[in-house]
């Protein structure tokens, strides 16, 4: 007669292992669900209006009119801002541009200076805008995820 225990004990691990499965795969639904993308209209078209108006101001002399830059600066726009920034979120962007930026005098404007700013440099990569605008709080902006596609 066989001994049933070895045949109930693989059972038991393998219910044990799809439950892990389909909690695993609950938690990063929850996640998803939570989390943002910048495709998801995070900023609105007044607050890129700003940020442009502010960038002209306090980036243009060296990353230049058209985020281009001019080799020592470097490009804030194209394949180099999503090389740069892409699965980081907008809280690391907004904390690297505020920590360093404008060079020689950084965290010399307003969060929300920052935050328009971010907003306009979307807007130049082709990310559509929303209604809601982008926020200065960093928790926020760390929920904001850049991607490359939509
Ligand atoms: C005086 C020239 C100058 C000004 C003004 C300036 N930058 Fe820069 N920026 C640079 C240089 C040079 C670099 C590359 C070296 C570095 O990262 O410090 C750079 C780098 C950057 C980077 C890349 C940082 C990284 O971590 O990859 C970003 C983004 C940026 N600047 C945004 C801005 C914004 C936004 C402003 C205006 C608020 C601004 N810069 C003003 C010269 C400047």
């Amino acid at each position: 007669m066989r001994n049933p225990s070895p045949n109930s004990g693989r059972r038991a691990h393998a219910v044990c292992l799809l439950a892990t499965f389909f909690l695993a795969a609950a938690i990063t639904t929850t996640t998803a669900a939570q989390d943002q993308t910048i495709w998801d209209g995070v900023y609105t078209e007044e607050q890129a209006a700003r940020g442009q108006r502010t960038y002209d101001q306090e980036c243009a002399a060296c990353h230049l009119d058209d985020l281009m830059g001019d080799g020592i600066a470097p490009s804030l726009i194209g394949s180099a801002f999503f090389f740069r920034w892409s699965e980081l979120s907008m809280g690391d962007m907004y904390t690297a541009i505020r920590t360093t930026m404008p060079q020689g005098a950084p965290a010399s404007l307003s969060p929300s200076g920052y935050a328009d700013i971010s907003a306009y440099m979307l807007q130049k990569n082709d990310v559509p805008a929303g209604s809601m605008e982008l926020p200065s709080d960093t928790d926020d902006l760390d929920g904001i995820m850049i991607t490359e596609a939509q």
